[in-house]
């Protein structure tokens, strides 16, 4: 019998109704339709506006579309994860609202935070839970309301973020199929390029900060763009040459959706068909956590048993790396 993998047996998703296209961004700030969409590939996002909801309602929404496509009960799951940069308070685990609000009341869970490598590093500590064999059935969610803490008086920024939420079930699985490999980086020099600088135990919320927009994302656009198409493309040709698959034995490539180019560049070092490539960030941006199982939502009906899917992401710290997925069903199943 094959080795216990952790499989996804189940994908779910959540967006807001309400979309923020490049033209309504042209009203906001100095910026234009072609520049975005050539710079970025991004069309339109869609933004949480609703008062009083925030990052745990779209996980909830998320787990709760998966929940409706299956045969289980809330209390069937054991453990909850969601990866997320923007819990809807610092200190209260975004998780455990998810839990009673779904009534997985035999579930215990906790967030995960490394920014847009969240979902990916969320599925090596998923898989390493059931490869073990403590639990057999996790919800790992990614979701993330960037409208929270995007400027959007910044146009270096506030083109590029979205909000969503994704979730996928992990299972274990005999048939080898699921979680195979994994290739996880993380570099801390990445504080200087990309984050947020005030709220945080360094640099406490003051009237100050406020004031100097300290709780607003900044970014180095061209220092992150160099280490993300370097760190991903690298990360995921290491997954390729480890699991010896040829670029025809690559069936798709899921990668962190944070601009087109850096998708693109990844693609053309694992020498790798444009259909292969899935992308979405025209319809939603970069919703940080959420990028890849909006994906795999999204293109779930093309996958079918055994395919060979390559995950790739990079995000703040810097954190990066790449996994390889056999997927474990056929979509019509
Ligand atoms: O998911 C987390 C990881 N994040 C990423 O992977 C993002 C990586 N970085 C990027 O995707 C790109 O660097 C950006 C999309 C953020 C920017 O694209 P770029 O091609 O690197 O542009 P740039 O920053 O070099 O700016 C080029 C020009 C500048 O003007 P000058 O100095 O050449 O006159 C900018 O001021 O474009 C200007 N610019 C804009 N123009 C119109 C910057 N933002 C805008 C804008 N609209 N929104």
């Amino acid at each position: 019998m094959a080795k216990t993998r952790a499989a996804i047996t189940a994908v779910g998703a959540y967006l807001p109704s309400s979309v923020l296209d490049n033209k309504t961004l042209e009203q906001m700030v100095d910026t234009n339709d072609e520049w975005i969409v050539s710079r970025t590939g991004i069309q339109e996002r869609r933004i949480l506006k609703e008062p009083g909801r925030a990052t745990a309602y779209m996980a909830i929404q998320a787990a709760q579309n998966l929940l409706e496509k299956t045969r289980l009960s809330a209390e069937d799951i054991e453990l909850i994860i969601v990866a997320t940069a923007t819990a809807d308070m610092p200190v209260v685990a975004t998780a455990a609202q998810v839990i009673t609000a779904l009534g997985a009341k035999n579930a215990f869970g906790y967030d995960l935070q490394a920014a847009c490598s969240g979902f990916l590093y969320g599925l090596s500590t998923a898989s390493a839970y059931i490869e073990s064999g403590r639990y057999q059935k996790v919800l790992l969610i990614g979701a993330d309301m960037m409208s929270s803490i995007v400027d959007y008086e910044d146009r270096t920024t506030c083109i590029l973020f979205g909000d969503g939420a994704g979730a996928v079930l992990l299972e274990p699985n005999s048939e080898g199929n699921g979680y195979i490999d994994e290739y996880l980086r993380s570099d801390g020099v990445g504080k200087l390029h990309l984050g947020i600088a005030a709220g945080g135990s360094l640099l406490p919320a003051s009237t100050d900060t406020v004031a100097e927009k300290k709780h607003y994302i900044y970014q180095d656009g061209q220092v992150v763009f160099k280490f993300a198409v370097t760190h991903m493309a690298d990360a995921a040709e290491q997954i390729m040459l480890r699991n010896q698959l040829t670029n025809s034995e690559v069936s798709y490539l899921v990668s962190h959706q944070a601009n087109k180019r850096i998708i693109d560049a990844t693609a053309k070092r694992m020498g790798i068909v444009e259909e292969k490539v899935l992308m979405n960030i025209e319809r939603y941006g970069n919703t940080t956590a959420a990028t890849i199982p909006l994906l795999l939502n999204d293109f779930e009906h093309l996958f079918k048993k055994g395919d060979n899917i390559v995950v790739s992401a990079f995000g703040a710290g810097f954190t990066w790396g790449a996994a390889l997925l056999k997927w474990a069903y056929n979509s019509k199943d």
